[in-house]
């Protein structure tokens, strides 16, 4: 998913407000770990494709990005 409503908090935390009805905050929950990164130019398909597409609805969301 796209988030931008994140954070950096002291030197060693981030802040992510993530609603309970994404996928995403569904796994995290599920499986205690995340990864973060940030888009490139190259990569922008991909990353707008993330943030209008739900793994609610589309079960192989990550695999359509290529
Ligand atoms: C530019 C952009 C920023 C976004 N930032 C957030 C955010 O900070 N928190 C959030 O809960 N959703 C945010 N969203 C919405 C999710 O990325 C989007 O609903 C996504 O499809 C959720 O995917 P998932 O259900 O597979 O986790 C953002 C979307 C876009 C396009």
């Amino acid at each position: 998913m796209n988030a931008a409503w994140t954070g950096q908090y002291d030197a060693t935390q981030i802040i992510l407000c993530l609603s309970k009805g994404h996928k995403t905050y569904k796994n995290i929950k599920l499986n205690k770990e995340f990864t973060v990164s940030f888009g490139t130019k190259k990569e922008v398909a991909a990353c707008d494709y993330v943030g209008i597409v739900s793994g609610n609805k589309v079960a192989n969301k990550i695999e359509n990005t290529g």
